[in-house]
């Protein structure tokens, strides 16, 4: 089939400078959405008919597989359909999406196209309906005593009976192609709106003897558009929502399934625990056993099995080992690999690092740009002085070194296997293994010294 995305439209009930169908839902735009819904169908033809804000549209979602016609002067939805006529391939039906209904199902699509498919011997107009307790707004969908499809009416052109019908038209249609651009080439503009509307189509249909079809989704949420920031939000919580069932259904344990946020994939093995307030973006996996305090976001990672990460911990395009312990307040930056039984403790940022097997670094410190080997211990409050300016350059620790508090190291620098720091050490030369390392300095305590004391007014 071909399938067309109308996403001509402006938006104005969201007050924004971006065109309608980029605003994000979990983290991708609108149209994204039904993009990704309309690829599963594998059409023949994938038609996107842009219009406001058509080059950020267009830049938005450029793909190989995606055609775009540009719908100059918003004359309704018909008038959106005709630009994408000449894209067409018209031996196969066309279903129409609209680019800013984000939820419908490809299950419910493919019910739409079977149902046209085995509807007679002319090809069958399929029309998604679905029956709503406040129809207001929506174009009606009219029927004889009998119940077949005569016509859709919309809201402001409807009688004060037909405004009575609950079932409303999606806008989501399949139609038979070859016949479409003279019923298109037909419509008139004689509505309370001005505009040529895709729903007058089906008397055409009708009147060329093709039997028109309805079929419905499993769920409402599934035909609900984006007009304003209440409906995105609202949208956004179905979503999410919808994501923390696919979630439990999968075993993974949520402390609270409306305090999750899912922007992307999230891929959980086993006996996998999130406390709540958790963000995840980008492509995020957690193997067997991970536990995840509150708070937390993880972006683009991989975290090993039995690994647990304590509130507040930010994690991103970073890689984790098994049984690893972070947080609470640890902060892995991009390119950051930790092996496995590492320990990252609160108030530690990690940067472009490679920490070995069962390394710590417990509190306050800064490791950038650094090569940490196996069992290495750095005290609290060391930093990498990773930066000249100018350049970053490399910090390299081997294996079993000891780290003392406050130390500082000043990169380009090598401190060789099991080497020994002092606390208060800056390091800015390298070290041979086994060394102890420290700075002189020398403590002095006098006598006699009298503190300040604050003067009374
Ligand atoms: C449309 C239907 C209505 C249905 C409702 C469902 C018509 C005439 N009415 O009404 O029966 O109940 O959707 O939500 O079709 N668009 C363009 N170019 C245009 C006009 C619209 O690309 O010139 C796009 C919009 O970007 C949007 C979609 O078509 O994605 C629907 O347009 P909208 O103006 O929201 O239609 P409604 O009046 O809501
Ligand atoms: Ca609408």
């Amino acid at each position: 089939m071909n399938i067309v995305i109308l996403a001509a439209g402006m938006g104005k009930r969201m007050h924004s400078a971006l065109p309608k169908v980029l605003h994000p839902l979990a983290g991708r735009p609108l149209l994204s959405h039904v993009l990704d819904t309309a690829r599963t169908l594998e059409p023949t033809r994938l038609v996107v008919v842009i219009g406001h804000g058509a080059d950020a549209v267009r830049a938005a979602v450029a793909a190989p597989d995606v055609q775009f016609a540009v719908q100059h002067e918003q004359r309704g939805t018909g008038h959106a359909l005709a630009q994408a006529l000449p894209l067409l391939d018209t031996s196969v039906p066309t279903l129409v999406l609209y680019g800013d209904v984000p939820l419908t199902r490809a299950s419910t699509l493919k019910r739409l196209a079977d149902a046209a498919r085995v509807a007679g011997e002319k090809a069958g107009y399929g029309i998604l309906t679905v029956t709503l307790d406040d129809p207001a707004g929506y174009g009606r969908i009219v029927r004889d005593a009998a119940g077949k499809v005569v016509r859709i009416v919309e809201q402001k052109d409807a009688s004060e009976a037909e405004r009575r019908i609950a079932e409303i038209n999606t806008g989501i249609i399949i139609t038979p192609s070859a016949p479409l651009a003279s019923w298109l080439a037909a419509l008139k503009n004689d509505n309370a709106q001005g505009e040529f509307y895709l729903t007058d189509v089906v008397e055409h249909a009708i009147a060329a003897g093709h039997p028109v079809v309805t079929a419905q989704p499993d769920d409402e949420a599934e035909t609900l558009g984006v007009n304003s920031k209440q409906q995105l939000a609202e949208l956004e919580r179905v979503y999410q929502r919808n994501v923390a069932e696919s979630l439990l259904v999968a075993g993974v344990t949520l402390a609270d399934p409306s305090r999750i946020d899912v922007r992307g994939t999230l891929a959980c093995g086993r006996d996998v625990f999130i406390d709540v307030n958790c963000v995840f973006e980008g492509d995020v996996t957690l193997a067997d056993n991970v536990t995840i305090g509150p708070n937390c976001v993880i972006r683009q990672a991989a975290i090993g099995a039995g690994t647990r990460i304590d509130a507040y911990t930010h994690i991103e395009n970073a890689r984790v080992g098994a049984q690893a312990v972070l947080g609470p307040y640890a902060r892995l930056r991009p390119g950051t690999q930790l092996a496995d039984e590492v320990h990252v403790g609160n108030f530690v940022e990690i940067k472009n690092a490679n920490i070995g097997h069962g390394s710590k670094a417990n509190h306050l410190s800064y490791v950038g740009d650094a090569d940490v080997g196996a069992g290495v211990n750095i005290g609290a409050g060391t930093i990498t002085c990773n930066y000249d300016g100018a350049n970053k350059h490399r910090t390299v620790i081997g294996d079993n070194v000891f780290v003392g508090s406050d130390t500082q190291l000043v990169a380009p620098v090598r401190v060789g296997r099991g080497v020994t720091i002092a606390a208060g050490t800056t390091v800015w030369k390298d070290v041979a293994d086994d060394m102890l390392v420290l700075n002189e300095k020398s403590q002095v305590s006098k006598s006699g010294y009298v503190r300040p004391v604050k003067k009374k007014k």
